[in-house]
């Protein structure tokens, strides 16, 4: 037995090598964010808003992560706990239940962290998290997720359910008393509260509450579970605007990898997001896809078949033929502020191709009169490049979101909300 799991493991391991040794396709043409569906060249931001920008989101829509419903449901917040003195009295600690159904079954827990340093309201940085709210900091007073996980590691992921000893088991990408100390509070909710991560789970998320009658799972245009984690997300920032001790004009969304993926997306469609921060998000987030560099769609959506719409499956091995590339989900974000962030040793994500995305969104800050990024040659590790609306930086090191990337983060939000 140990010898097959070994061979399974050389062999994953080996495909990956292949698949990152594989030079990038650098032959491709990019869709030209610039030209509508009926061939008018886009000159204006004016133009970009009424003709341009809705048929891009449009095409993202059908054809990548699927449409959002656009149905309301009533919120309803309850508040769990407050704390006034967290983190040695460096921080005021909110937990709320978000419920998103009148029967309780449905809900998020959103973890605040504010800073007490600075008069509120405070600017915030919203994040999804992988490990359950505890897991990002060893903080006791936070409440322990009762959710399905997809790590089984024990001690702290037991049968798939958390336990005491996950308590900050991930505070490595979470350098919460930075944050704080510069200002900037930081809301975190558990994205299996919204959708567990495993193929064949839709009924165990929120996805069911949209359901029309005697429907069992979401049809080839609708959204996946990046699309409902990023529902999730403007579930958060109607929370966060309801908080009189958060500035809601001021909440930049950050994920990692499948969550950057996430944040891009919840950014692309949820205008009251004013800074959107993709780490290391790889395929279907920043990567310019016909690069076909790293992860493909193919790969992408063999393994992950339930993050992206049905439809996106009509592009496996087929990057040439979708009607988008992934600077144009860049570019959805313009005029707000953009920031991508790569690792040297992500290539399964391609750093350059992450560059390029951002690169290329240029023109269409361009037409805001906003500077984006002025060369197509991504920078080398440690050299953060972008004054104007669009920043990038390669962080040395492995797939992760670590000290480095929030400095740069910080950095970059200060020169906008400070
Ligand atoms: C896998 C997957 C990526 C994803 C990453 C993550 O590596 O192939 O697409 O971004 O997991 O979420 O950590």
């Amino acid at each position: 037995m140990k010898k097959i799991v070994f061979l399974f493991a050389s062999l994953v391991f080996l495909y990956g090598a292949i698949a990152q040794d594989k030079p990038a396709d650098t032959t491709y043409t990019l869709p030209d964010a610039l030209i509508s569906q009926s061939g008018k060249k886009i000159t204006s931001a004016k133009d970009w808003e009424t003709i341009r920008r809705p048929e891009v989101l449009k095409l993202f829509e059908e054809n990548v992560q699927g449409k959002t419903p656009v149905k309301k449901i009533p919120l309803k917040f309850g508040r769990m706990s407050i704390n006034a003195t967290a983190l040695n009295g460096t921080a005021t600690r909110k937990q709320v239940r978000v419920y998103f159904s009148k029967d309780e079954k449905y809900y998020m827990d959103i973890l605040l962290y504010l800073p007490n340093n600075i008069q509120k309201p405070a600017p915030v940085f919203l994040v999804l998290n992988f490990g359950g709210n505890q897991a990002i900091h060893a903080d006791t007073g936070i409440l322990i997720s009762k959710q399905w996980f997809r790590y089984a590691n024990a001690p702290a992921y037991v049968n798939h359910l958390s336990t005491e000893a996950s308590r900050g088991i991930q505070s490595n990408d979470w350098p919460v008393e930075k944050i704080l100390a510069a200002g900037y509070g930081l809301a975190t909710i558990y994205y299996g509260d919204l959708q567990p991560d495993s193929a064949g789970s839709v009924d165990a998320g929120i996805a069911p509450l949209f359901y029309k009658a005697g429907q069992t799972k979401p049809a080839d245009n609708e959204w996946g579970a990046i699309g409902v984690w990023a529902w999730g997300l403007s579930r958060a920032m109607d929370y966060l605007q309801s908080d009189k001790d958060v500035d809601a004009k001021k909440v930049a969304v950050v994920g990692h990898s499948r969550l950057g993926k996430t944040a891009l997306w919840a950014g692309a469609q949820d205008k009251r997001f004013a800074i959107v921060i993709s780490n290391n998000s790889g395929e279907g987030g920043a990567a310019i896809t016909r690069r076909k560099y790293g992860e493909t769609i193919a790969v992408m959506n063999k393994a992950f078949p339930h993050w992206f719409s049905a439809n996106f499956k009509k592009y496996n091995d087929r990057e040439n033929d979708l009607p988008v590339d992934f600077h144009e989900l860049i570019a959805l974000i313009a005029p707000r502020p953009v920031y991508v962030a790569s690792a040297s040793k992500d290539q399964w994500a391609d750093p350059v191709g992450e560059y390029l995305s951002a690169y290329h969104a240029t023109p269409v800050y361009a037409l805001y009169g906003l500077k984006g990024l002025d060369t197509p040659v991504a920078p080398g590790v440690s050299l953060p490049v972008g004054d104007g609306s669009i920043g990038y930086h390669l962080r040395e090191g492995e797939h992760a979101m670590r000290s480095y990337d929030w400095e740069q983060y910080i950095r970059f939000a200060d020169r906008f909300f400070k």
